[in-house]
């Protein structure tokens, strides 16, 4: 299991200081949620922060993209430092254009759908992602409880993309992910957990990657999985445009 711990639930006084210690607790990616107050009912934040917070840090910034016609903002989120740009499926008509265009600017391409969207036209985009997200939770604020039949979504995705020849492809959940669900999350076909109430409200931020990885242990299955073999091997290249 990778986890992303996501910025929103950090304490906003002090980022830099928050990146820095995530690194040190062992951590390797970071979940950066920005919402434009068109496509959720949220305004958080932008390029210039991502920008600010990658000369502090090498985590791997996975940047999740809640944002209508994301198209418009790929290069500002790649010059800022983002490793792998997730576009909603709601919120672009043009999606494998789109995700060509994550690809060619030399981002790892996400592709996320919200709990309540159908996941047919995944068979027709299998081939242009890198990494699938199910929203667990309606997208535009932490803290929310985690919708159950997500877990039946999680194996539905998977099949899918199995049968696309999408082994390798890893999928991530957002949404109330906790060391209490983590085993069914894994189980059920998650590799990536994303977690920001139930991350950040416990320090040290070492220990608490620890609970989580704990709680993963009790669904060693998934360890054999291509598709997290495959998240393992994703880094931050320094050398990557920090304009
Ligand atoms: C919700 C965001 C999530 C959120 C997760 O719109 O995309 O990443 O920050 O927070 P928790 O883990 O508290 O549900
Ligand atoms: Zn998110």
């Amino acid at each position: 299991m990778i986890l992303s711990p996501s910025l929103l639930s950090a304490d906003f006084t002090c980022l830099g200081q928050e990146v820095e210690h995530l690194e040190t607790a062992g951590l390797g990616w970071l979940h950066l949620d920005v919402m434009d107050g068109a496509f959720v009912p949220n305004i958080t934040f932008g390029p210039p922060l991502i920008k600010a917070l990658r000369q502090r840090s090498g985590l791997f910034f996975d940047v999740h993209l809640m944002v209508e016609g994301p198209a418009r903002y790929l290069a500002d989120f790649k010059a800022a430092g983002a490793d792998l740009l997730v576009i909603h499926a709601e919120a672009d008509r043009h999606l494998q254009r789109t995700l060509c265009a994550i690809r060619a600017l030399g981002c790892k391409a996400g592709l996320a759908f919200n709990p309540g969207s159908d996941l047919g036209r995944l068979r027709w985009l299998a081939a242009d992602i890198d990494l699938l997200l199910l929203m667990s939770v309606n997208p535009g604020f932490s803290g929310q409880s985690f919708i159950p039949q997500s877990l039946d979504k999680l194996r539905i995705a998977r099949a899918l993309l199995d049968e696309a020849n999408a082994r390798h492809v890893p999928i991530q959940v957002d949404g109330g992910a906790c060391p209490e669900n983590t085993a069914a999350l894994l189980e059920a076909g998650a590799d990536v957990l994303v977690s920001g109430s139930a991350f950040f409200a416990h320090k040290p931020y070492d220990a608490r990657l620890a609970t989580f990885m704990a709680a993963a242990a009790a669904c060693p299955a998934h360890t054999a999985r291509p598709s997290l073999a495959e998240a393992l091997t994703w880094r931050h290249h320094r050398d990557a445009p920090c304009a």
